[in-house]
């Protein structure tokens, strides 16, 4: 069901990279619900060719960006600009890459060239793009930006390797700039932290099943998917969130709040 809440806004859509992709179905809601849209994805994201899928169902130009590059992000900026003729109102950052996950390399041996490029793909790449889009001045007064994130950034959760160091420092980017920007033009940051979720990304965390099935156990209301997860952000970009920024948001169906659960208590039982 359609509400019309982003009626008229429009807005940057970074990260979806196939159908299970969180953006993916941000993309999709954001626009069921009036926005116009930009999607864009890494180069080699986009040389797989499913988001031009997307891209028709939403009427969206696909501008490429690999978010490490500040002319690239520069370049998206200024032909986002010229779409609309004028600045967003809302950005969704779902971006994330460990190559030390990807290599199934143990946390305690992580090589640091890895872990450098993690961390400047998956959390300073929303400095970089905070920081281009104040410059260029293309977030409108009360835009709502979001990042999503996962909850290892507060507790330890082993293979999450150093993906949870890369979501603490995500986190606190929202924070500092969010006040930053907040004061400047008003503009809100949060980050939402979203249950473990079948995507790429997600799939590519050692023991991932495992991760899922207790989360699932662990949460009173069950793990939150993709699209309840659209439906939240898509909440976050109107205006009826206006003075809520500089938050982590959970939205996990209560697991970051339970200590345990009666389903855990009778699984240990056995
Ligand atoms: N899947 C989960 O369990 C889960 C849980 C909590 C948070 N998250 C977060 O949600 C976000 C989206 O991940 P997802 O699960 O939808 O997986 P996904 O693999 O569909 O999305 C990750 C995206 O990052 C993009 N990306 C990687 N390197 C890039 C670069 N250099 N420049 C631009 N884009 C680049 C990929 O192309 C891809 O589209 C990530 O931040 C992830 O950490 C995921």
């Amino acid at each position: 069901m359609a509400y019309n809440l982003l009626k008229g806004k429009k807005g940057i859509i970074f990260g979806a990279l196939n159908e299970q992709s969180i953006a993916w179905k941000v993309a999709q809601r954001a626009v069921q619900e009036g926005a116009e849209i930009v999607l864009s994805n890494a180069p080699i994201a986009l040389r797989m060719g499913e988001l031009n899928k997307l891209a028709g169902e939403c009427n969206a130009p696909v501008i490429a960006a690999d978010v490490t590059s500040n002319d690239d992000i520069t370049n998206l900026f200024t032909k986002t600009q010229e779409h609309f003729g004028g600045g967003v109102d809302f950005i969704l950052h779902s971006i994330g890459m460990s190559i030390n996950v990807r290599k199934s390399i143990h946390y305690t041996e992580n090589n640091y060239d890895f872990t450098h490029k993690g961390l400047d793909i998956s959390a300073l790449s929303l400095h970089r793009v905070l920081q281009t889009a104040m410059k260029m001045d293309a977030i409108n007064e009360w835009g709502s930006v979001l990042a999503l994130t996962y909850i290892a950034a507060q507790r330890v959760f082993p293979d999450y390797n150093d993906m949870a160091d890369n979501k603490a420092y995500l986190e606190s980017i929202a924070r500092n700039f969010g006040y930053q920007y907040g004061v400047k033009k008003h503009v809100r940051i949060n980050t939402v932290s979203q249950s473990p979720t079948r995507t790429t990304a997600g799939s590519g965390v050692k023991g991932f099943d495992g991760f899922v099935n207790y989360a699932e156990k662990m949460s009173p209301l069950g793990n939150a998917d993709a699209d309840q997860c659209a439906d939240y952000c898509v909440t976050l970009f109107s205006d009826l969130t206006r003075m809520v920024t500089m938050q982590n948001l959970f939205h996990d169906g209560g697991f970051s709040f339970t200590g345990v659960t009666q389903a855990v208590i009778e699984q240990m039982e056995k």
